[in-house]
């Protein structure tokens, strides 16, 4: 299998414009795909403020943040960016019809010898690489926000996926710094699979009055060491993202232990989302 150099990261949102960060840093030349020239202009931005506050922290020189700038070409144009790449990772919302309909697209353009991934937190590798005429060329590939920072790539097989593209976007993952775990499809696959429970769990404690959020998550970061607690976690990530998940390993699993507690399908019904709203269970900026 040749090496990868071109890359079409499909979706500029907060995960997809962190995985074009990292690809471009680490010398791959990257296209950023996005459907509206203002939300291009929006992920383009959020990478040069990243790569600026690398710079403050001396992590990176101002020569890599040109460089790596240099390596992203922003594009409207789905079918051309992926027409030459050796690897595409789709990043667009988590919704089934949409992202069937991307992969319907990329498979009718790129070349037989692309590597599609998902960065999909949710989606079942297996449903979504049967979209597709190369299951054996799918494969998920789990970042973490923020994608700069966190290590871990979530490498998810699907049922078909063939061993030697998964040792590939292995190689691949390290070339970006990251730590490459390889995990079998599955609902959650590992990564939401442990997490979201606990983020559950805390939920719990706050709708049947046994700590305040602040008092929970100060257990977690004091007690276990964690950098957030779970309830500023759940924030961060995402509520609606949060609730998402805890149906998907309901749904999947058919076990009342992933059901999702009724405070947090309240919050996602009134709108308080975390981050994104600026309101979840910490009021934000
Ligand atoms: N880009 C580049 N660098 C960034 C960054 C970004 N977007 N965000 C933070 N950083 C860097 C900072 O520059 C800083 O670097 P230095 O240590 O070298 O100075 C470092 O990260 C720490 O940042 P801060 O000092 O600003 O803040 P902090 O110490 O509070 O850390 C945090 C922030 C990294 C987010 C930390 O709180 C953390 O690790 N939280 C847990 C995040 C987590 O669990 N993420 C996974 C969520 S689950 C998911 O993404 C997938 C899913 O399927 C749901």
């Amino acid at each position: 299998m040749s090496e990868i150099k071109k890359v079409a990261v499909v979706g500029g949102g907060t995960m997809g414009n962190g995985i074009a960060h990292v690809f471009a840093m680490s010398g791959f030349d990257v296209d950023l795909v996005e459907t509206k020239q203002e939300l291009l202009d929006r992920a383009v931005s959020t990478i040069e403020k990243n790569l600026d506050r690398m710079v403050s922290r001396e992590k990176i020189s101002e020569e890599q943040k040109s460089r790596t700038l240099e390596n992203i070409r922003p594009s409207l144009d789905l079918t051309e960016s992926v027409k030459e790449a050796d690897l595409v990772v789709e990043a667009v919302p988590e919704n089934f019809p949409l992202k069937k309909q991307v992969f319907i697209e990329i498979d009718k353009t790129a070349p037989e010898r692309t590597i599609i991934a998902t960065n999909t937190s949710s989606i079942s590798i297996t449903k979504l690489a049967a979209v597709t005429d190369r299951a054996e060329k799918f494969i998920g590939m789990h970042f973490f926000n923020p994608v700069p920072v966190m290590k871990l790539v979530e490498i998810v097989n699907g049922l078909e996926t063939d061993p030697d593209v998964t040792e590939k976007i292995e190689k691949t993952s390290k070339k970006l710094g990251k730590v490459p775990i390889p995990v079998n499809d599955s609902p959650g696959f590992v990564s939401n699979r442990v997490l979201m429970p606990m983020i559950n769990e805390a939920i719990y404690c706050v709708y049947e009055g046994i700590g305040t959020p602040e008092h929970i998550d100060q257990v977690m970061k004091l007690g276990m060491a964690h950098p957030m607690g779970p309830l500023r976690l759940a924030d961060f990530i995402g509520l609606d993202v949060c609730l998402n998940i805890l149906n998907v390993l309901y749904e999947g699993f058919k076990d009342p232990k992933y059901r999702a507690c009724p405070l947090l399908v309240k919050m996602v019904d009134a709108g308080k989302l975390g981050d994104k709203t600026g309101i979840g269970f910490y009021l934000h900026d």
